[in-house]
């Protein structure tokens, strides 16, 4: 079983990935406009914010909560790529600068 992960506002291609499996591991094989670092949830580079599909994925938990109020103060959605299991189909936007 796989799901689809659309980039809306970027010029690239939404991918299906495995169920489950963490973006960290599979958008750094595939073309995304998604960036990581740490890939611990600590350094903010793979912030992004979660068009579709937020009401299904496991909610942050709260070392993620404490690192979006620094990295995404306010921002309805914000989600580190790095902590996210792919578990439906979603669409999510990098947020630059962080
Ligand atoms: S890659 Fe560092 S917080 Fe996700």
């Amino acid at each position: 079983m796989s799901f689809c992960v659309e980039f809306p506002t970027s010029e690239y291609k939404a991918v299906s990935l495995p169920a489950g499996s963490n973006l960290s591991e599979q958008l750094t094989v595939v073309n995304s406009p998604v960036l990581f670092g740490c890939r611990t949830g600590i350094c903010g580079t793979c912030l992004v914010q979660i068009q579709s599909g937020e009401d299904t994925l496991t909610p942050p938990d709260e070392a993620e909560l404490e690192a979006l109020e620094i990295y995404a103060p306010g921002i309805k959605n914000a989600r580190l790529a790095c902590q996210i299991a792919l578990t439906s189909d979603i669409s999510l936007i990098r947020i630059e600068g962080a």
